[in-house]
């Protein structure tokens, strides 16, 4: 079957330098199978605080620009970490400015979870972003509980599930079920 090129992206729930959310986004981008794109969002740190006065007409430049991203995209990515039993509130943020657009309804996103934690984030993601209209296709969620390792032990490991195939047959999934929908 001839797929057509899809583009996904990627948005990471942790701000740090030294995140592993994001590690684990970089290592899909290296495991793209022919055919699929990621770019991933370096927007949501710059998003101001969401308030629902600052839509329409007074809707921040960068809150398009995040907007425009999502909307040309064909499924989203979302790697998040557990805050205190939560959504961080950076990423809840991003989400909130999404809430009333047209951009992210029926949207495809699959999970990409670096911890062997973190099940109630996923619970409560899952919860927010079905409230969202987003489609999560369970199918492809990815689990790969780098978090907590050694710089090395967690190259080690990304670079195992990159050679293995792990990554991009979650990438597979992914664009299985947006042909599917589409
Ligand atoms: C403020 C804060 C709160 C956290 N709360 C939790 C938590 O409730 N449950 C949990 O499993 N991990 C918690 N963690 C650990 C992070 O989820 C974990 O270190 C994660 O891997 C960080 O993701 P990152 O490497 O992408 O930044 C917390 C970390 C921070 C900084």
């Amino acid at each position: 079957m001839i797929q057509r090129p899809i583009s996904l992206y990627a948005l990471c729930g942790s701000q740090r330098q030294a995140s592993t959310s994001r590690r684990l986004l970089e290592a899909l981008q290296l495991a793209c199978p022919e055919g699929i794109t990621i770019a991933i969002c370096d927007l949501i740190g710059d998003l101001p605080i969401f308030n629902p006065d600052n839509e329409g007409e007074r809707t921040p430049a960068v809150v398009e620009r995040f907007a425009a991203e999502i909307r040309k995209a064909d499924g989203l990515i979302v790697s998040c970490p557990e805050y205190a039993h939560g959504i961080p509130g950076g990423f809840k943020n991003a989400l909130d400015w999404l809430v009333s657009r047209d951009e992210v309804p029926f949207k495809p996103l699959m999970f990409a979870h670096a911890s062997h934690r973190g099940d109630l984030v996923l619970a409560q993601l899952t919860d927010v972003l079905q409230t969202m209209s987003l489609h999560i296709v369970e199918d492809a969620f990815l689990r790969l509980p780098v978090a907590g390792k050694s710089d090395k032990a967690q190259a080690a490991m990304l670079l195992e599930a990159r050679e293995s195939g792990l990554l991009s047959a979650s990438l597979n999934r992914f664009r299985r079920a947006i042909a599917a929908g589409a």
